[in-house]
Order: C-alpha cells, then sequence, then structure tokens
C-alpha cells in the first residue's frame, strides 16, 4: 500500500505571543506558492501581519464586533441542510465541550465567538483575497492554496486557524492593510505556536467515512 497519510494538524484557538521568524514564514508561504491553479493564474492575495501590527489590527477588529454586524463580502451560508447542519453541530460540541461552555450560556459564547478578533491572541494574521473579477471559480484555487499552507505550516511545526469571521468586517481589514476594493476579502489565517493551556486547543473533530463524501463506481 503506498503511503498516503493526512498531515497532522487541527485548528488552534489559542496561541503563545512570539513571532515566527522571516525564515519560518518565507518557508511556509514559499510552499503556499507551489499550489497548482487553473492555468496557473495563482489568484490568492494574501496580507501577513506581525507584531505589533497584528495586536493594532487585533483592537479595531474587536471594536468593530463590539458594535457591529458581521457583513462578509463572500456571504456566509444562512441554512445547513442535513447532513452539513449535523456536522456543524458536531463541530460546535467540540469546541464548545472543550471550553466548558453550556449551550445555553449566551455570554461565554460570545466571549468565545469575540476570541475570533483577537485572532486567537496569533502573533500572525494572514489576510486572504481574490480578485472579484475572477469569481466564482478562483475561489477553487485560492482553496487549494489554503490546503497547502495548512500542511506547509504543520510540517515546520507551526499551528494555524483559517479565519472566515475575520472577513466580516472588510472596511476595518481594508483601512489598516490597504487591501483595494477590486478584491474580494475572504479569511483571515492566524499563525504561531499553540498555547497548550488553552482549553479550546483540546478541541478535535471527526471526519465521515469515505463513503459519504466518495461514490465508487
Ligand atoms: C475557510 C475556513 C474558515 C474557518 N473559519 C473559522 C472561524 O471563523 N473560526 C474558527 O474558530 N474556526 C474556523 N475554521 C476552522 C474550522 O472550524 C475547522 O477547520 C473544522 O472544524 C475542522 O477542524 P480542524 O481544523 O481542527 O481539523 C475555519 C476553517 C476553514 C477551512
Amino acid at each position: 500500500m503506498n503511503d498516503a497519510r493526512p498531515v497532522e494538524r487541527h485548528s488552534v484557538r489559542g496561541f503563545k505571543p512570539d513571532a515566527l521568524d522571516d525564515a519560518t514564514l518565507d518557508a511556509i508561504f514559499g510552499a503556499a506558492q507551489r499550489a497548482a491553479s487553473w492555468c496557473n493564474i495563482q489568484p490568492w492575495r494574501v496580507w501577513l501581519t506581525s507584531p505589533p501590527r497584528t495586536a493594532a489590527l487585533s483592537a479595531a477588529m474587536l471594536e468593530a464586533a463590539k458594535t457591529g454586524l458581521p457583513h462578509a463580502e463572500l456571504a456566509f451560508p444562512l441554512d445547513y441542510p442535513p447532513p452539513y447542519q449535523e456536522h456543524r453541530r458536531a463541530c460546535g460540541h467540540a469546541l464548545y465541550g472543550a471550553m466548558g461552555i453550556g449551550r445555553d450560556d449566551k455570554s461565554r459564547r460570545y466571549d468565545a465567538w469575540l476570541r475570533n478578533y483577537a485572532f486567537f491572541d496569533a502573533p500572525h494574521l494572514a489576510v486572504v483575497a481574490c480578485d472579484r473579477r475572477l469569481m466564482p471559480y478562483a475561489l477553487i484555487d485560492v482553496g487549494v492554496w489554503l490546503g497547502y499552507l495548512f500542511a506547509a505550516a504543520a510540517n515546520v511545526g507551526v499551528d494555524t486557524c483559517a479565519m472566515a469571521s475575520v472577513a466580516a468586517y472588510p472596511e476595518v481589514l481594508r483601512a489598516h492593510l490597504g487591501i483595494p476594493d477590486d478584491l474580494a476579502i475572504l479569511f483571515g489565517i492566524a499563525l504561531g505556536h499553540e498555547d497548550p493551556a488553552v482549553p479550546a486547543n483540546a478541541t478535535r473533530t471527526s471526519r465521515a467515512p469515505i463513503e459519504s463524501n466518495v461514490t465508487r463506481t
């Protein structure tokens, strides 16, 4: 049998403050740069923050999250029919269970949601955008790039969390990072090293069996 092991990784939602060095960031983003894309158009556009800029951006994002309604440019799904709804519930159960937050504890759930806008204390945030003229097809390419980035980070012992939540306040990201209007802001990625003391980091998610997703004919 050939060796096709998945990359050992999980989303990390509590980071140590230490910045990654340039060589490590170059290794990760250099590997992701090798991602395949349709006609090799390489449509991912990325703004990467480091300390102290990450904290300044986080302060502005927290303010926006506390005072305004989310309005992502790439609309989040409103409804999750079966079987997606069950997967989503299980994901929430794993996360809030790890944090010891009950289903009806609105106050602690709100605080947990706000942690997205602290970027889970990560030293780095990558904000990922894509030219609106290439939509929707180029989103496939950006997804391929994200998979490469996850794998590259894991390979050098760097932890990550993709964050669609960050894209919910695009005007703050544009003002701080100078992202032009012709790009749609898609998601953020927190990068750094896991703080094992953070309860949310005990979260583990499962996957459905192959047959749920793959039809052999
Ligand atoms: C595009 C994308 C956006 C995501 N957005 C968020 C987010 O806003 N907040 C969060 O805590 N996790 C976010 N996640 C993490 C997912 O919840 C996580 O990948 C999923 O539950 C599977 O768990 P695992 O990454 O630990 O394997 C996102 C993941 C992806 C791929």
